[in-house]
């Protein structure tokens, strides 16, 4: 399959095409992406640069909402697996006209695109928030949409825009609702990498009010496994929850990471809540694991291997937080009025 990829520079796109390529030798992809402050070319300078694996990549940069560049990149494609978005939530609050324009109106033009270049498969990566807060049991992908957030809702709004063209114009198009990924190359502004780098740097990890609203954590391995599984064998027209199946509260997770480092409870700072703040998330995967696929990876081990890498990796999240003024202006922007 040559398959185009769109986000391919983000943090779980940058795997998903080491994923392909290392476990699937005859595909080929193309990476759009836009290169936003979160697209970053060094997580996949091994790719571009490995003989083995650079005859099979190719990186272009340019917008999805661009139909002209979707379009040209398009061209001999059997296949998209669409990453790109914006997906800070904390952004989103301070302003969401990208999220709109991206998350929507991108998602809209790689669907016409996908039609006139009837392409046989079409994967949208999105999210379980599409669901809102889950208070008690587990959201199938029957569940109503009930976004709490401008990030959200936009992503609500591209699995929208999907479910109408394969009712509309039978566009063999699939969606994934994956829970929150973490793992290596992801932007620190999340809160793994964030308390993880924070940590390693002596800075406090800001946890947001009681810090008792759960997250379900997912390696993002599982979840690439997941995205390939749905690519090779959904249906077209489903939609297909992928979660990890550890549900946390922030305050475990934060727990679990200073104590991994040796570090006390007294490096956590309580800061002020986020507007809209969904309580918690839950899926139920039970559609995904019926095609076959099951996460692999235990959280604690995969929660220490990730701070492992990140402390391993210094220079990549460094360059990221130190060597441009993006990170620290959002840093001074966001967490300065909470504290
Ligand atoms: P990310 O922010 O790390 O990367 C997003 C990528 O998209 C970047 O490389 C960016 O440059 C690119 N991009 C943004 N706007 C673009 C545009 N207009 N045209 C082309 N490229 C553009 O994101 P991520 O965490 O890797 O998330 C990838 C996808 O997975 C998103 O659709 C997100 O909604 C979804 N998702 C993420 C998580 C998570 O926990 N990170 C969980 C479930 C679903
Ligand atoms: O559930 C899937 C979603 O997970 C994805 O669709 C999003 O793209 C991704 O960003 C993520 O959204 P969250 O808002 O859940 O992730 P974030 O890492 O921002 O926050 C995780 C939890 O940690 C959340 O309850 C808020 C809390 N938090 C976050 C930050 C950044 C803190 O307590 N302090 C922080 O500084």
């Amino acid at each position: 399959m040559k398959l185009l990829v769109t986000g391919g520079a983000g943090f779980i796109g940058s795997n998903f095409i080491r994923h392909v390529l290392n476990t699937s030798p005859d595909d080929e992809i193309v990476n759009l992406d836009k290169l936003t402050y979160a697209g970053n070319l060094d997580n996949l300078r091994e790719i571009a640069e490995n003989p083995a694996t650079a005859s099979r990549y190719r990186f272009v940069r340019g917008d999805i909402c661009d139909a002209g560049a979707v379009d040209e990149v398009l061209a001999g494609c059997d296949a998209i697996v669409n990453f790109a978005a914006e997906t800070h939530v904390d952004r989103s609050i301070v302003g969401a006209k990208e999220f709109l324009l991206t998350d929507i109106v991108g998602t809209y033009v790689l669907l016409e695109a996908a039609r006139t270049h009837q392409v046989s498969r079409y994967v949208q990566v999105s999210t379980d928030e599409v669901y809102g807060s889950v208070s008690t049991g587990s959201a199938t992908e029957e569940w109503p949409l009930a976004p709490s957030s401008p990030y959200s809702a936009s992503k609500a709004g591209g699995d929208m825009q999907l479910l109408a063209s394969f009712v509309t114009y039978g566009t063999p198009a699939m969606i994934t609702r994956g829970s929150n990924t973490y793992g290596p190359y992801q932007y620190p502004e999340k809160v793994i990498p964030l308390f993880v780098t924070n940590a390693l740097e002596g800075k406090k990890l800001p946890l947001y009010g009681e810090g008792i609203n759960v997250r379900d954590w997912l390696h993002v391995l599982d979840h690439c496994a997941g995205i390939d599984t749905v690519l090779r064998r959904g249906t077209p027209g489903e939609i297909y929850n992928v979660g990890g199946g550890n549900e946390r509260q922030n305050r475990e997770v934060a727990a679990g990471i200073l104590r991994h480092l040796g570090l006390g409870d007294d490096m956590i700072e309580r800061v002020a809540d986020r507007p809209g703040h969904d309580m918690r998330y839950s899926i139920d995967s039970g559609k995904l694991k019926a095609l076959g696929w099951n996460p692999a990876r235990d959280f604690e081990q995969g929660l220490a291997e990730t701070i492992d890498w990140y402390r391993e990796n210094e220079s990549w999240w460094k360059k990221i937080k130190h060597h441009t003024d993006e990170f620290a202006n959002w840093e001074k922007r966001w967490y300065e009025e909470r504290r």
